[in-house]
């Protein structure tokens, strides 16, 4: 991580740095004086160090002053200058300084005036000597070879004035007639020279020449010369366009000599012994012609326009540096803003990646919670059917009275860890369900009150032989609630349980009670070991196991206690303390259902009615008992099918299929009133079976009953799909199983019985409708064959003919076939059910049209209005003219 954010912050730097145009050179210029002829080289200087954006240059002036020249090059030096160029004033007093400065390591380059020695890096300067000789060969052109010359000097320590002077001594060695008269410092300026002219031609007045080493000079002199109206030869030395060659074109001397400044080749040169490129040493400029009246005025006008192409560069720089600082300030910005992108996208990388971890993890946790949970509930499903086949045996073992003492206790014990073992799966299964939104509440109308006395009973016996104090805070009266008893049940066993568990023996526990306007509450607590703050806040979690909250549990009861809560819309909480104990409160809305709905099934109907045809069945070993409805049962597990004979035989007559092919067969063969299916079965499974006999009009009616290992809700959404009537999960109890083959035979028979009151109606609604008149057929085949059934009756009902056999051949059936479904239908045979159509038909008519008994009679198919009378007089307990007197 560390190693990340120093890489991180070196792209930073790196930026930074690319933005930034740091100087990499600082130049040091001591000018030995300032005159137009150095204003003229510091241009020059300024302008190359523009196409250097990262050197620096400082000039500084000594003002003619060896003092001030040994202070500015000194400053240079402490100041970390890179290289020192420098013009020594004069040689004696500059040249110690220089060679100390050179000597130290920082590079020097000497222009112009040279001091004495070699101690410098490079030297650059005019051929002063040459210029020297120049200038007596222009004298001697002038004076033409004869004449008086007097020299007015430069500084007597400043070597182009030395050099200046031996050239043009030298030169006039050749020149016989021209005599150098005199000679005097003028210092290189005005002032000094005006005084040295005006004392040297006032004693000399006859000179024909002045030779002044600078323009400067040479201007004082001629100034003089005006002064007291002579006119001798003036040259001077430089030729810097404002003072010299301006006035040789407005003839106040005669000529000048350039003496280039060079400013531009000094920087080149330093840049390159900075950075060690080639460099000549020792660069001597030679010498040019004379500027005179022929020349001076074209070279002021280029010098002019040189200076307008400068300030048009100047311009463009400036322009060119405003756009760079614009442009750069803008790079800053755009490299600020990249940087601060890439800190804050890596910060938000750093930021994603820990919440990418944190769910892959949470992620990890519930797909490993999920397979933990679909292996537990793959494991209960197998668990399920031999869980069943130990359970009912063991349940009718320990009811046996034969047995002794120790085998009942050991029977016992058998008992209750297979009742521990079907709360355990059924737990999980539950549990199952309540995590895909299935689980369904199952609500009735209690006295909650009186439950928890209940179910707190089952606790005194523990809690009176551990010496723990159990408290039933309840209330005297009674209160009802809609719930789901049996979950609520669990929810309390479950925390009774726990409390149990954690509390030592002489312990407490109380149970209190309180009911609301809108809500009860009830709450239970033990002064057990208690449960820490953080682990209070997972308890309530899938499989959460604390330590010591449950040792021995499957880390689920809590989870599904909470579940349950919840699936009622109330909630539970936990407030705990290490140490002290625990309490759990439940709260739970108060709401009500109907009297109505919630009212048990009773008065069941029992069926005497077993068709004649059931009478030849053979079935093996099953006698069949006529009084007892016929069940099928279609399971390829042989003991289920055997327990199931075992449970069922007392009440009903069962025969039985292995597979679901052989189911449908005898489902067809015997239309039984029940048919018990199990779902996984081979050559034809429990739901292709289920399908076969709900698509078969003479089976359609029949109700199924899926019995299998298999309870999620899934499968048993599949099975409904296939028309299945109920659904018994695996295990179950022997009283539930009695009860679900009840209340389905029962429904069937319920069913039926209101299938005959569309018979009061017959004669009118279906007779404009021509359909089921109160749509109370459910099922869609037989709802379409009762339709039909009614049309073709009605459509025939003046044929006295029609019978039983012409009705099963309009609607496809066998006779045996029609007369079973009819029956099943319906409740009566089909001739019963044509008879009561038929009366109820007449008897529309004798309330509703003037017709006569005789005319309905035969318009309703009976063959004599006498036997109609007698049959209406059966049904109806009146004859027909009884009725129409009483309208
Ligand atoms: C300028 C100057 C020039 C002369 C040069 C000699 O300071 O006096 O006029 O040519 O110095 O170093």
């Amino acid at each position: 991580m560390r190693r990340k954010y120093i890489f991180l912050i070196l792209i930073a730097a790196i930026f930074f740095c690319s933005c930034n145009n740091e100087v990499l050179y600082r130049i040091g210029v001591s000018q030995c004086s300032s005159d137009d002829w150095r204003e003229k080289m510091n241009d020059e200087i300024y302008r190359e160090i523009m196409f250097h954006p990262n050197v620096e240059v400082e000039i500084r002036s000594a003002d003619d002053s060896n003092a001030k020249q040994i202070a500015d090059i000194e400053y240079f030096r402490d100041n970390g200058f890179d290289i020192i160029i420098c013009a020594p004033n004069e040689a004696d007093a500059i040249t110690p300084i220089i060679k100390e400065v050179y000597e130290s390591g920082i590079p020097v380059i000497i222009f112009d005036r040279n001091i004495h020695g070699d101690s410098y890096t490079a030297y650059q300067g005019a051929d002063n000597f040459g210029i020297g000789e120049s200038a007596a060969l222009y004298a001697n052109h002038l004076l033409n070879k004869e004449g008086k010359v007097i020299e007015i000097y430069g500084l007597a320590g400043s070597t182009p004035a030395i050099d200046r002077h031996r050239g043009f001594v030298r030169a006039l060695d050749k020149m016989p007639d021209i005599k150098l008269a005199a000679s005097a410092y003028g210092n290189w300026n005005y002032e000094d020279a005006y005084k040295v002219a005006d004392s040297l031609l006032t004693l000399l007045p006859d000179v024909d020449l002045i030779y002044a080493h600078n323009d400067r000079m040479a201007i004082a002199a001629a100034d003089v010369a005006r002064s007291k109206a002579l006119d001798p030869y003036i040259i001077g030395i430089d030729a810097a366009p404002e003072i010299g060659i301006k006035a040789v074109v407005e003839h106040t001397i005669d000529a000048t000599f350039l003496y280039p400044t060079e400013g531009y080749s000094l920087i080149r040169t330093a840049l390159a012994i900075l950075q060690n490129q080639p460099y000549e040493r020792f660069l001597q400029i030679p010498a040019s012609s004379a500027v005179d009246e022929s020349n001076a005025d074209i070279l002021l006008l280029q010098d002019q326009s040189l200076k307008e192409e400068t300030a048009k560069i100047k311009l463009l720089k400036s322009q060119v540096d405003d756009y760079w600082s614009k442009h750069s300030a803008q790079k800053a910005l755009i490299y600020a803003t990249i940087t601060i992108l890439i800190l804050l996208s890596s910060f938000l990388f750093v930021l994603l990646k820990a919440y990418w971890q944190r769910k892959k993890h949470q992620q990890d946790l519930t797909e490993a919670t999920a397979s933990k949970l679909a292996f537990f509930t793959n494991v209960s499903h197998d668990l399920r059917t031999p869980l069943t086949l130990i359970a009912e045996p063991v349940e009718q073992l320990v009811a046996a009275d034969n047995l002794s003492d120790k085998q009942r206790s050991l029977m016992k014990i058998a008992d209750k860890n297979v009742r521990i073992l079907r709360r355990l799966i059924n737990q999980i299964l539950d549990f199952r369900k309540y995590e895909s939104g299935k689980l369904l509440l199952n609500l009735s109308e209690i006295d909650i009150v009186a439950a928890m006395r209940e179910w707190a009973e089952s606790f005194t016996t523990v809690a009176s032989k551990r010496d723990i104090k159990l408290l039933l805070n309840l209330p005297d009266k009674s209160q009802n609630i809609a719930i789901d008893a049996e979950k609520i049940e669990r929810v309390f066993f479950n925390l009774m349980s726990n409390a149990f568990k954690h509390t030592p023996d002489n312990g407490k526990i109380v149970l209190n009670f309180e009911a609301g306007t809108e809500q009860v509450k009830f709450s239970i607590a033990d002064t057990g070991e208690g449960i820490s703050a953080e682990d209070q806040s997972y308890i309530f979690e899938q499989f959460y196991q604390v330590e010591k909250m449950h040792p021995k549990g499957s880390g689920i009861g809590l989870t599904l206690s909470k579940a349950f809560v919840e699936l009622h819309q109330g909630q539970i909480s936990v407030v705990s303390a290490l140490g002290k104990g625990s309490e759990f409160t439940v709260v739970l809305p108060l709401r009500h259902v109907s009297e109505e709905s919630a009212a048990p099934v009773q008065n069941l109907i029992s069926n005497a009615d077993v068709e004649a045809e059931l009478s030849k069945i053979e079935s093996g070993n099953i006698s069949i008992d006529e009084e007892k409805p016929l069940i099928l049962v279609v399971d390829d597990n042989e003991d289920i099918r055997k327990m199931l004979l075992l449970l069922l035989s007392d009440e009903y007559n069962l025969i039985q299929a292995s597979d679901g092919q052989e189911g449908v067969k005898l489902a067809m063969k015997y239309t039984p009133d029940l048919i018990i299916c199990d779902v996984m079965m081979p050559i034809m499974d429990g739901l292709d079976c289920c399908d076969k006999i709900k698509a078969e009009l003479s089976t359609s009616h029949i109700p199924v009953l899926m019995l299998t290992a298999c309870s999620l809700d899934e499968q048993r959404v599949q099975a409904y799909d296939s028309g299945a009537d109920g659904y018994l999960s695996k295990p179950f109890t022997a009283q539930l199983l009695k009860s679900r083959c009840y209340s389905l035979i029962n429904n069937r028979k319920r069913i039926k019985e209101l299938w005959q009151s569309p018979l009061k109606g017959f004669a009118d609604e279906s007779a404009k409708s021509g359909k089921d008149p109160k749509g109370l057929i459910a099922n869609d085949i037989d709802s379409e064959f009762y339709n039909k059934f009614l049309s073709i009756v009605k459509e025939e009902m003046s044929d006295m003919n029609m019978n039983v056999d012409s009705l099963a051949s309009r609607m496809n059936l066998g006779r045996s076939q029609f007369y079973r479904k009819i029956k099943a239908l319906t409740n009566y045979s089909p001739v019963e059910l044509l008879r009561k159509l038929r009366l109820e038909s007449a008897r529309e008519m004798l309330r509703t049209t003037e017709k006569s008994i005789s005319e309905i009679a035969y318009e309703v198919g009976f063959s004599t209005p006498a036997y109609f009378t007698k049959c209406y007089r059966e049904a109806y307990g009146q004859t027909p003219s009884e009725l129409r007197e009483k309208l």
